[in-house]
């Protein structure tokens, strides 16, 4: 599918098949598997990096328990857990999901009650049930228009901004295109959201700028900085919450 092209599909909005295996724990209300520590041996060629991406991989409840719900990535827990403690989706609402390949946010969101989540990542994203997927660059200047017309005048309840750069290596580099991303989701919902609509976003290295948060701050009730428990520690990722948007009087 080609830069631009929409994912459309409109049936009922479930986690692709669910999978059955033995659980003992309890996480966000269901039960999650027994933890484990499996350990792979390195094969011949196979780098030190690998096999430790593979053992953390298979010891990792989160990764299981994606598998088993049927949600694309472990990442749909961390959408779960921001929901679960700000109470962002309620039933019916229609949602922006930034950054979403591939899937799992949009999936979550469904769960939790969306009636209709629209999203948009430049990688290609399947078919979920009850969305609207464009394959496009949200950096590009026509990308808020272009997810405004797919809403077709239905302003969003919530935006939400998984978006992660592309990382280069060079520490200063990846720091802008970061905060590049941050500034752009937050600009885009404070253009698209209803009145006291919510947003949340990826933010990293110890939270939102000043700016933003200053920004924030003055169109919406309430900014919070929250980190997931499914979000790995060892990853400076945390995200923000702005709930209670108010836009600017004519
Ligand atoms: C952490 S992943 C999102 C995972 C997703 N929330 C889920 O649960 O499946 C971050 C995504 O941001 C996307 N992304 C980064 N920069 C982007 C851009 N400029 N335009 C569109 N998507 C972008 C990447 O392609 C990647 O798929």
């Amino acid at each position: 599918m080609g830069q631009g092209e929409i994912y459309r599909h409109m049936s009922s909005g479930k986690p692709d098949g669910p999978k059955r295996r033995r659980t003992t724990k309890k996480m966000h209300g269901e039960s999650t598997p027994r933890m484990m520590t499996r350990k792979v041996r390195t094969a011949r060629g196979r780098k030190i990096s690998s096999k430790q991406w593979i053992e953390r991989q298979i010891n990792d409840p989160y990764v299981e328990q994606a598998r088993i719900r049927g949600y694309r990535s472990r990442s749909a827990f961390k959408l779960i857990e921001i929901d679960e403690k700000f109470n962002l989706i309620k039933t019916g609402d229609t949602v922006v999901d930034l950054g979403c390949a591939p899937g799992g946010w949009v999936q979550a969101a469904l769960k939790n009650g969306a009636r209709r989540v629209v999203g948009i990542d430049k990688r290609p994203v399947d078919p979920v049930p009850g969305s609207d997927i464009v394959k496009f660059d949200f950096m590009l200047d026509e990308a808020p228009d272009r997810l405004i017309h797919m809403l077709g005048g239905d302003a969003p309840d919530v935006v939400l901004s998984d978006l992660a750069a592309d990382t280069t290596g060079h520490r200063k580099t990846d720091h802008l295109k970061t905060v590049a991303l941050v500034e752009a989701a937050a600009g885009f919902a404070m253009k698209a959201l209803k009145p006291g609509g919510h947003f949340a976003t990826k933010v990293f290295q110890g939270g939102a700028g000043k700016k933003l948060l200053d920004g924030l701050r003055a169109r919406f009730e309430i900014v919070r900085h929250f980190k997931p428990r499914s979000s790995r520690s060892e990853s400076p990722e945390i995200y923000l919450v702005a709930k209670g948007f108010k836009p600017p009087r004519e």
